[in-house]
């Protein structure tokens, strides 16, 4: 369960009594950890991790379920994971099978890991160079949103975690969309983009409510669907564009961020959309302007062939070679469909 907590400290009021309480956060984030640990001091073991794509593996869970062994963590046990969405997978997935499954909590301290990587419960590391081979899918007893641990998120970390942000209320409120944006288009506005630990207080204040109304709809969506039967592939909006141009970028050794791609992969959906006559007219260009002006980047260095053959190749391709499409309609609205990458032809620009 989402729980909004309006600074740090409050999180004593959850898990004060907890009787075995361990936490995990990620080093980069040790501020936030210092003031938990202020706040619970109680807290039997703190573990902190250099995180990276690289260290998210079995062997970091190994030696976390070994620190738990070692400091006696019985069946009742608590880890507390501190961090982006690395630390909340690695700890989940760590509570996950140490013991056969401990229970665990998230307090998400990136924008992406508030409104979807410490949501819903998929865990996970990576195998030899594959993103989440290995995971469980385990519910955190509580994900704690505190706006304030934003302060510190270098800038394009921030942007990452804003395009998941407006994926979230594209697919599902396009009045929250409508309303979050001047809050990240103009720093005139208000919002100074974080850049260190002097930014802004009231920006970041104001961009709190939307970060939890966005980790809510996740939530929401979830309960209805924990095992992606259905409907919890909306949240895949921008993703089966955005997943073929990161592969595309890795091919060439060029550096594009997960939620970079996913921005470009929106727009692509978008373009895409209307050319079948699905989404409303303008939506394509009327997204473009948005997050140009947010900062996102919006043109696909690649041509459509490439992202087709790396989209046939995409593991969520099904039998027959049909990839299932999120099409945004309209902000607020999406609908599925299934097309064959190489059938598509539209104009990526
Ligand atoms: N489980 C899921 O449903 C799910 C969904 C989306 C993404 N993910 C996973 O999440 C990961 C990406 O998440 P992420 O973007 O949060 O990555 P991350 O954990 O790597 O964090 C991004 C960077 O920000 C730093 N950082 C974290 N908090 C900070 C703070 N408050 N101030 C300054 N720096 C801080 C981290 O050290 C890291 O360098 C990927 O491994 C992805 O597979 C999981
Ligand atoms: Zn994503």
């Amino acid at each position: 369960m989402t729980q909004e907590l309006t600074n740090i400290g409050q999180i004593g009021t959850w898990l004060a009594e907890e009787p075995e309480l361990f936490v995990v956060y990620d080093l980069n984030a040790a501020w936030v950890a210092r003031e938990v640990l202020a706040a619970l001091p109680g807290v039997k073991k703190a573990v902190g991790l250099e995180t990276s794509e690289e260290r998210k593996t079995l062997d970091t869970a190994r030696n976390l379920s070994r620190v738990l062994l070692q400091a006696d963590a019985s069946r009742r046990a608590l880890l507390l994971a501190i961090g982006g969405g690395i630390t909340t997978d690695l700890t989940g997935f760590t509570a996950g099978i140490y013991k056969r499954g401990i229970r665990y909590a998230n307090f998400p301290t990136t924008l992406l890991g508030q409104v979807d990587a410490a949501i819903g419960g998929k865990t996970g590391v990576n195998l030899d160079g594959y993103k989440n081979m290995l995971g469980v899918f385990r519910m955190p007893e509580y994900t704690f949103l505190c706006a304030d641990v934003l302060r510190t998120l270098p800038r394009r970390t921030f942007l990452s975690g804003v395009s998941e942000l407006l994926k979230t209320f594209l697919l599902a409120d396009g009045n929250a969309y409508a309303a979050v944006l001047p809050l990240l288009t103009d720093t005139k506005q208000g919002l100074s983009v974080p850049e260190g630990p002097q930014n802004d207080g009231p920006a970041i204040g104001a961009l709190g409510k939307w970060v939890v109304r966005a980790a809510r709809i996740k939530e929401e969506i979830v309960a209805r669907d924990p095992y992606e039967q259905g409907e919890r592939a909306k949240l895949n909006l921008g993703h089966t564009f955005g997943h073929a141009i990161e592969h595309e970028a890795l091919r060439r050794g060029q550096d594009i961020s997960h939620g970079e791609a996913v921005a470009l992969g929106m727009l692509l959906a978008a373009r895409l959309s209307e050319s079948l006559g699905v989404a409303e007219n303008g939506l394509a260009a009327r997204l473009e302007a948005d997050f140009s002006a947010i900062g996102l980047p919006t043109q696909c260095p690649y041509p459509l062939e490439a992202l087709q053959e790396a989209m046939a190749k995409d593991k969520k391709a099904q039998g027959g070679g049909k990839v299932k499409f999120v099409l945004p309609v309209t902000p607020g609205e999406v609908i599925f469909q299934e097309l064959n990458p190489y059938d598509l032809h539209f104009d990526t620009k």
